[in-house]
């Protein structure tokens, strides 16, 4: 049996960091800080015309050393985890054809993009394996179903990316199998490039390093450690209700390594921070702190940048939540060892990675004053008020007003091109995600938004027993899209309803 320790199962608003159950490796474990950090490479486009620039991915298995001397399958986009990093540009068009190579439905979506319904990675828009999908209960169960649709092998996703700079990343979809999807590595970033960010005097290049966090577990013998009932993914969904809370690793990976180390010069570097943990959320914190000046100033949100810089000595991060922020480490003697750390992990979990400052080297960026304009949404923009209650349900579900998902029932009918407030409310922590639009965060419990709820966001970390209102405009595209708790256990059983822009 798999050893269980509880990091927070209470309903109550306490300070508890997390909700989840944490699953211990049996694997031997590397000390922190001895494996660099390996950065995920950039895909290059197969061609390019006046229209759009085209990708294609291959979802494989793979074995791939994450632990010193082990071997771990994965499943990945080009089989790495993370998967390849596209570069987009604001405006120019993406195709890209996912090819399915695993023995399960997939489906992709990119998390953040303004993406039209058919190309949104819609749960049940199931991409069945190239290899056949004999003994797939879902494709046999829902063949006739309206609600559901089955391609064979492959398809191709279209992204127009009319939206600003952000940092974006793709990941798994597939109805009541997200978690154990994206746990065995279907994630990867997609960067979306503006000439506003570009003509800022941030740290570019290889002073510019996205930074994908999660947490996993391990089995003695180097393979993934998840409570699926069903590990084939094929039959049955689900994890025993002892881990319907969620699902915590005890091993933190950055871009797929364990508690790895990078080298940096005394200079200011722009990182992209990304939760991609299933149900871990993470106060990030430097040890030693700077001698002078803030930890982290804070350039970007979810979706990209802020007007101006915010400054934070941690930030808590939730899971799909993104932080676009720059850290100066001419802060610091060379020579230091400067530790990530995780404030609300315990043990193993409360340790991330480490930046060895070696060098002197010349810096000529800044963080400017004034990062970008744009219209803060007033209470007065809104035309429609909903109401979303986030809750357990009896037994193994959870709920949002009072119901199960259901793919076939629209949960909202906002209309193309106005402005809505939604009332989110809480039992335990549920990090909120709405595909399609970007919000901004009006309250939280009645009062002022909080230390990192600034700018343009598709994620808002709610805790436990929370009441906060988030505004949206419903631009971009007509038809279904889903909303839903980015606690993946959670999303699986049931944690996600659908809006539909008419
Ligand atoms: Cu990042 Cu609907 O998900
Ligand atoms: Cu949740």
């Amino acid at each position: 049996m798999l050893s269980v320790a509880s990091a927070c199962s209470s309903s109550s608003g306490g300070g508890a960091s997390s909700t989840g159950t944490v699953l211990r490796s049996k694997a031997k474990l590397p000390a922190p800080f001895t494996v660099p950090l390996p950065i995920p490479p950039v895909l290059k486009p197969v061609r390019s015309d006046a229209a759009a620039d085209y990708y294609e991915m291959t979802q494989m298995p793979a074995k791939v050393q994450i632990l010193p001397g082990l071997q771990t399958e994965i499943w990945g986009y080009n089989g790495i985890f993370p998967g390849p990093t596209i570069e987009a540009r604001s405006g120019r068009q993406i195709v890209v054809h996912q090819r399915n190579g695993l023995p399960v439905p997939t489906v992709t979506h990119l998390h953040g993009g303004v993406t039209p319904p058919d190309s949104d990675g819609y749960p049940t828009d199931l991409v069945l394996p190239a290899g056949g999908a004999t003994g797939i209960a879902q494709a046999q169960q829902h063949a006739n179903d309206a609600a559901w649709s089955f391609q064979s092998g492959e398809k191709v996703y279209t992204y127009p990316l009319q939206q600003r700079a952000a940092t974006l990343w793709y990941h798994d979809h597939r109805m009541d199998f997200t978690g154990p999807e994206v746990y065995r590595g279907l994630a990867g970033f997609q960067i979306v490039r503006d000439d506003e960010d570009d003509s800022l005097p941030l740290p570019k290049g290889e002073r510019e390093i996205p930074l994908m966090i999660c947490d996993r577990a391990f089995a003695q013998d180097g393979s993934f450690l998840y409570p699926s009932v069903d590990s084939t993914l094929r039959e049955q969904a689900g994890v025993p209700n002892n881990y319907m809370q969620g699902v915590l690793g005890d091993v933190i990976l950055v871009n797929g390594a364990p508690w790895p180390f990078v080298e940096v010069t005394n200079t200011r570097y722009r990182l992209r921070l990304l939760n991609a943990s299933n149900a871990r959320r993470y106060k990030l914190a430097l040890n030693p702190q700077p001698r002078k000046g803030p930890s982290f100033r804070q350039v970007g949100s979810d979706q990209g940048l802020l007007m101006k810089p915010v400054d934070h000595q941690a930030i808590e991060i939730a899971q799909a939540e993104r932080f676009d922020v720059v850290v100066d480490f001419s802060a610091y003697p060379v020579g230091t060892n400067v530790t990530l750390t995780n404030q609300f992990g315990e043990g193993s979990a409360s340790q991330v990675m480490r930046f060895h400052v070696v060098g002197q080297a010349r810096d000529e960026s800044t963080v400017p004053a004034h990062l970008s304009s744009f219209q803060t949404l007033r209470r007065s923009d809104a035309a429609v008020t909903r109401q979303f209650n986030f809750n357990q349900g009896n037994r193994d579900v959870w709920m949002i007003n009072g119901k199960p998902f259901d793919p076939g029932r629209m949960d909202a009918r906002p209309r193309l091109g106005t402005t809505e407030i939604w009332r989110l409310t809480t039992d335990q922590h549920h990090p909120v995600h709405l595909h399609l639009v970007h919000f901004q965060i009006l309250s939280r419990d009645g009062r002022s938004p909080g230390a990192y709820d600034a700018g343009w966001k598709d994620t808002i970390d709610l805790g436990p027993s929370q009441d906060a209102e988030i505004i949206a405009t419903f631009s971009g595209y007509r038809g279904r899209f889903v909303f839903h708790c980015h606690n993946l256990e959670h999303e699986d059983m049931a944690m996600m309803a659908n809006f539909d822009v008419v």
